[in-house]
């Protein structure tokens, strides 16, 4: 089914391009990443745009809950409610439908659903805590979405409701396996960020192994923004040794878990601080820095790889605005740009994923 005859286009602002074919949608990506660079003066080589599909690739989807709507927001902040959605894979809607037979008894809150590679489907509550402590007195809505398979997690720190006699209790959280990285397993709480999609995640490692692979064997990689391990784990399993720089404490105890349970850990070590500001450890020497920072950018990142002088850098980033001034800062301290690819993370709506591998010239 084409995304031009979704019933929500006009009015939902989940999807960016109204009536537009998808063909022209990828070029106004590329030329809009084209455009960036003039604007910075920059030259940048031929962009790539890789397509996994148009529609239905979400394995994960975040919407509201507000006074009985469930959806996402219209250009008048009001919530549409919405029965499908084209962007979300076949076995995530039929979850999505089991979840709005369920009336829910709160003003307002934001939900993400999820179903795994194995077929699980979970759901993370993330309301107020007057809303949660109604929930677990309450029982009848928690018992409703157990029936229908959920895994449940609640409040931002996605603890598990578990039966009672009087009212239910929040337990410790529990990771399961929501994601994979080229099929090796990934566990997480629901609540932790993941890309939208395995099928374009994959995409991504595969440019990165590739870029890699022409880089040399057992390489020494600096990694920053791990998360719970979606380019690791394939980096490890392709031989090299990984330094991984991570802020989320959470992200690194499951990215620890992932290695150790795919028996992958022995060449990874782990760094847990802010290294927007926190230097690197001034003895480390790297063959390239894979670099998936938030849309915030590098920072002063960037800065430590230029001191250390990483030879190669290979960057993906969803937010090609701070990816640019990154760019720029890296061009300015003996780095060139070998080759630009963007992969289609987030069809029909404006933004997308873009990969960047930079070599230093004056090394
Ligand atoms: C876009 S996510 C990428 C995660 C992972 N590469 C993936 O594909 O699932 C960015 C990651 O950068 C981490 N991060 C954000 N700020 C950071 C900082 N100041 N220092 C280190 N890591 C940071 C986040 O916790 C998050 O895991």
């Amino acid at each position: 089914m084409s995304i031009e005859s979704c019933r929500y286009l006009s009015v939902c602002q989940g999807c960016h391009f109204e009536k537009m074919a998808y063909s022209e949608q990828l070029e106004i990506k590329k030329n809009h990443l084209a455009e960036l660079f003039q604007n910075h003066q920059l030259q940048p080589p031929p962009i790539a745009i890789r397509s996994l599909g148009e529609n239905y690739l979400r394995q994960r989807f975040d919407f509201t809950i507000h006074n009985g709507r469930m959806g996402l927001y219209s250009a008048d902040r009001e919530i549409i409610d919405i029965e499908s959605c084209q962007q979300v894979a076949s076995e995530l809607q039929k979850a999505f439908s089991d979840f709005r037979s369920i009336p829910f008894p709160i003003k307002k809150g934001s939900v993400r659903l999820r179903v795994g590679p194995s077929g699980l489907r979970g759901v993370w509550l993330d309301f107020a805590n007057t809303d949660i402590k109604n929930l677990l007195d309450e029982k009848n809505t928690l018992e409703r979405l157990w029936k229908l398979g959920f895994h449940i997690e609640i409040g931002q720190k996605g603890k598990v409701p578990i039966p009672g006699t009087e009212s239910y209790k929040l337990s410790a959280p529990q990771p399961h396996v929501w994601f994979k990285t080229q099929d090796i397993p990934l566990k997480s709480l629901i609540l932790n960020f993941t890309q939208p999609s395995w099928n374009t995640a994959d995409a991504l490692t595969e440019i990165i192994l590739k870029w890699v692979s022409t880089l040399g064997t057992q390489l020494t990689v600096a990694e920053f923004g791990s998360g719970i391990g979606q380019f690791t784990l394939p980096l490890l399993a392709s031989g090299h040794n990984v330094d991984s720089f991570e802020s989320h404490i959470l992200a690194t105890e499951l990215l620890r878990l992932n290695a150790t349970d795919s028996q992958l850990d022995k060449n990874l070590t782990i760094y847990c601080d802010d290294y927007h500001k926190k230097p690197l450890p001034s003895d480390l020497f790297y063959d390239v820095a894979v670099v998936n920072p938030p849309r915030s950018g590098l920072l002063q990142f960037s800065d430590q790889l230029i001191r250390v002088k990483t030879k190669n850098v290979i960057y993906i980033s969803c937010f090609p605005e701070s990816l640019i001034e990154d760019l720029e800062k890296l061009l300015a301290s003996g780095y060139q740009i070998k080759e630009i690819q963007i992969v289609d993370q987030f069809p029909q709506t404006k933004h997308y994923e873009t990969c960047v591998l930079l070599e230093r010239i004056d090394f």
